[in-house]
């Protein structure tokens, strides 16, 4: 384990692939976990860039979208929390509760060590098809705040409830891009259009219901490309301000079915990755990337639609864990 003195001074160990999960605790089983409220936010320097952070979080467009009053990095106009949800602090919306807890991190995108700026940058290149905020600019210090505030009670490598996927069982079959389409035009289209655009804020500044698909939305190597990433997010939280992880409106199979159907790639265009060199280890690859080699036979489109249950049984009988 690597022991290193981090920007804030703070001592911060750093979660290799080898210790990661083994490293990660759960603080509370029971309850979930209790966000800060923003009127604690201190009323000082750094309190002041924590309220900043979380405006661009919510604003980022407008700060720093295509046409950004304060730089201009985002390739399209989606707001961070289109994704991570109420700024990042809804349960199982991609919440940034223990996240500044676990960086810097091994990541298997990369096959490298990452800071947290590092990974904000990663959200601004794939999602947001966009260009590196530099590393010591304002905007990056604001929203790395804003997240370390948000987290500051959580342990290091700590985990609390409500922090990552709502546990679902895998669905016994493939997911059906078809059925999928059905479930989108009953449930879906009436906000992300039928063709997955959106809708456009009438100031034209992000939107109002945010594109699924298409040039303006979220790259294929991003990570709600993936199943098993996306398919839970949706469960949880969509149709927007009707479901909740507590009274979802799809079953798990309709979830599976209609996030197969936005990341169809044949019916479905979306801006690619620069690299082409993602999850270069492949024993850290995840099984629901679309795109081989991988260190078992099982077919790509096995991997991008599952069914998942025989190839995680797969790595158990190797004495491999599989990852996703
Ligand atoms: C299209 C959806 C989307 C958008 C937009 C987006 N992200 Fe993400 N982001 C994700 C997903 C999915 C993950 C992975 C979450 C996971 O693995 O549980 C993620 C992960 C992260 C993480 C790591 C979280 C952790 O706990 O490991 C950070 C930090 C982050 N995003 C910051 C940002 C910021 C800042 C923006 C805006 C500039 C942004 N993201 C925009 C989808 C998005
Ligand atoms: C009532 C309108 C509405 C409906 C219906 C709806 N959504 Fe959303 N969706 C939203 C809004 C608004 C956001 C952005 C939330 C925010 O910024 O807080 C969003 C965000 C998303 C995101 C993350 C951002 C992105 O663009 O990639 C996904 C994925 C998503 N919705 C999928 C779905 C799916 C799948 C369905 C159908 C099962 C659905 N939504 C139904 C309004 C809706």
């Amino acid at each position: 384990m690597i022991v290193l003195t981090s920007c804030n001074n703070n001592k911060e160990t750093i979660n290799t692939a080898e210790n990661q999960t083994k490293k990660d605790s759960v603080v509370s089983e029971e309850e979930l976990w209790i966000v800060p409220d923003t009127s604690t936010i201190p009323h000082d320097e750094f309190g002041e860039m924590v309220r900043y952070g979380r405006d661009l979080i919510v604003n980022t467009s407008f700060y720093i979208g295509p046409e950004g009053k304060v730089g201009k990095y985002l390739g399209n106009k989606m707001n961070c929390t289109n994704c991570h949800q109420d700024a990042g602090t809804k349960p199982y919306a991609f919440n940034f509760y223990s996240t500044h807890a676990r960086y810097p991190q091994y990541r298997a995108r990369e096959n490298k060590i990452l800071s947290l700026s590092d990974r904000v940058n990663n959200c601004i290149e794939r999602p947001h098809n966009g260009k590196h905020l530099p590393l010591n600019s304002k905007e990056m210090i604001a929203m790395i705040s804003y997240i370390k505030w948000l987290g500051e009670k959580v342990p290091v490598n700590g985990r609390v409830k409500g922090d990552g996927p709502v546990k679902l069982d895998f669905p016994d079959r493939a997911a059906d891009p078809l059925k999928g389409e059905l479930v989108y035009k009953r449930e879906c289209l009436s906000c992300h259009g039928a063709n997955g655009e959106g809708k456009m804020r009438l100031d034209n500044v992000c939107y109002e219901y945010p594109p699924l698909w298409g040039d303006k939305s979220y790259q294929s190597g991003s990570s709600v490309h993936r199943l098993i990433k996306m398919a839970p997010f949706v469960y949880a939280n969509m149709p927007y301000k009707i479901a909740t992880y507590e009274n979802p409106r799809l079953t798990i199979e309709e979830a599976y079915d209609v996030v197969a159907f936005i990341n169809n790639d044949t019916i479905h265009k979306r801006p690619q990755p620069a690299t082409k060199n993602d999850y270069a280890s492949l024993q850290h690859k995840p099984i629901d990337y679309d795109k081989g080699p991988y260190l078992d036979s099982f077919s790509e489109i096995q991997h991008k639609y599952g069914p998942y249950k025989e190839i995680v049984d797969y790595y158990k009988k190797i004495g491999k864990k599989a990852n996703y």
